[in-house]
Parts: C-alpha cells; structure tokens; sequence
C-alpha cells in the first residue's frame, strides 16, 4: 500500500465527512504563503479533534504548538460560547499568522496564544493558577514532549483528556536504537504515561495524507 493511496482515501472521505470551509482552507493558504510548514493535521484529523472535544464538552482547552491556527480553529469551534482556548506557540511570526486566521474564523475572543517556549509557558500557567483545562493536544517540538506530558498532568483536571500527535513517525517509535531526538522523545513520553496511574491510555496509528503516524489519547482518572 502507498502514501497516494492513503492520500486518495484522506482526500475522499474528508470530502465527504470533514466539512472543511473556506475559513480552515484558507488558515492553511495564509501558512503557505508566510512560509510555515506544511505540517498542520489533516482535515480528517483536524475534524477529530474537532469531535473529541464536542465528545468530551470541553469548554477549556490548551494546546502546544499553534504553527497557522489551523488545529487550533478546529477545536476552538467545538467550544461553548463562554468556552477558552490557550495556545502555546514558541514563533512569533507563525503566531501572527495564526493570530490573523483566528480572527477571520471569528475566534478571536475565545483563544488566546502565547508566544514563547512552551515549557515556560506551562511553567507560567501553573504560577498564575489558571483553571485547569478539559482537554491538552500537545503538538510542539516532538523531543519535549515528556516534559510537556508532566505539566499538561498538572495542567488538566481529574477527567481531563491529553492528545499527543506524531506519536509513530514512520514507526520510529518501536526502535529502541532510534536515531530521531524525536522518537526518542515519544518513546520517554509513552513511558511516562505507563508509569503514571492517573493515566489510562491507547495508541493508534494512522496512515494518510500526513503518511504514516499516530496519536496517543489519555484520560486522566476523575
Ligand atoms: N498544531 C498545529 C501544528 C503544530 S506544528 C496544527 O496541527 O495545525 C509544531 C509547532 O510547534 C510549530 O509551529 C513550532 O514552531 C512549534 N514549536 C516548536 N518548538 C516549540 C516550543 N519549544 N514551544 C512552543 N512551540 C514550539
Ligand atoms: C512535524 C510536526 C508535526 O506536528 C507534525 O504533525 C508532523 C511533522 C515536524 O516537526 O516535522
Ligand atoms: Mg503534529
């Protein structure tokens, strides 16, 4: 099986289910055109999101790594009208961006983003004593993310869920020998979360336009 069939099923069931609108088509229009990577979730997975926090009626939710907004507009939309977003974006000049999408998808004054490393971010959330959060989708530099883990714990209240995204990477994930700082950081995380008896968890791997990687969905015990 190939990545442009996996592509081709993206494209078509998206087409489909997704209903993404010229507001999301265009946050990722506005990446192409500053320059961003090319690395925001899929529609399909954009729309899970989406669903998980509908799912879930998260009304506060936090996210690490921002890049275009384009996550970030899919599950602020799932929010309630009195509902909050945070998120967290170390580049300024992607924030702008992000910042400029979020305020044609008419989302400006349910999301917040905060420019800076994430870690000192997560750090500075605890010390002002912020409400905890319904639901974290951690998506920033791979290699942090155990650290990101440990304070999203502490961030997210009993009941809570925690996405993590590009979890498998190619299935770099199983390699103990791996040479991906990033996989490396996935497989710390994984152990993290095993150890953690708060923590009930799943692993699923997908294959799509973004090839082949996987998520981790955790719920924190209420
Ligand atoms: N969630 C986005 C994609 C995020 S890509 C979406 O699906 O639409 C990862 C993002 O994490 C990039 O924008 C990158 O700049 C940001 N990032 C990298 N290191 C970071 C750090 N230390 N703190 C906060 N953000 C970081
Ligand atoms: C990368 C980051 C992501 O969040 C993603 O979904 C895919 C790739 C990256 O940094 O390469
Ligand atoms: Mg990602």
């Amino acid at each position: 099986m190939s990545w442009e069939l996996w592509d081709e099923v993206d494209r078509y069931t998206a087409g489909l289910l997704v209903g993404e609108d010229e507001i999301l088509a265009g946050a990722l229009a506005a990446g192409v055109e500053a320059g961003l990577p090319p690395i925001a979730v899929s529609p399909n997975q954009g729309k899970l999101l989406h669903l998980l926090a509908r799912i879930h009626g998260a009304s506060r939710i936090l996210e690490l790594g921002t890049l275009g907004g384009y996550s970030t507009i899919w599950m602020a939309r799932a929010l309630p009208g009195d509902g909050r977003l945070v998120t967290l974006e170390l580049d300024p000049a992607y924030a702008a961006v992000a910042g400029a999408s979020i305020e044609r998808a008419g989302l400006s004054e349910r999301v917040q983003i905060r420019v800076g490393p994430a870690a000192d971010s997560l750090r500075a959330l605890l010390q002002e004593g912020v409400e905890r959060f319904d639901m974290v989708f951690i998506d920033a530099d791979k290699q942090s993310t155990p650290e990101y883990f440990a304070l999203a714990l502490e961030l997210c209240r009993a009941g809570g869920i925690i996405v993590v995204d590009n979890v498998v990477r190619d299935g770099a994930v199983a390699d103990p020998a791996s040479a991906d700082t990033g996989a490396q950081g996935m497989r710390r995380f994984l152990e993290l979360a095993a150890a953690e008896p708060r923590v009930s968890a799943t692993t699923i791997q997908t294959v799509g336009s973004k090839g082949y990687d996987g998520f981790v969905l955790a719920l924190l015990d209420a």
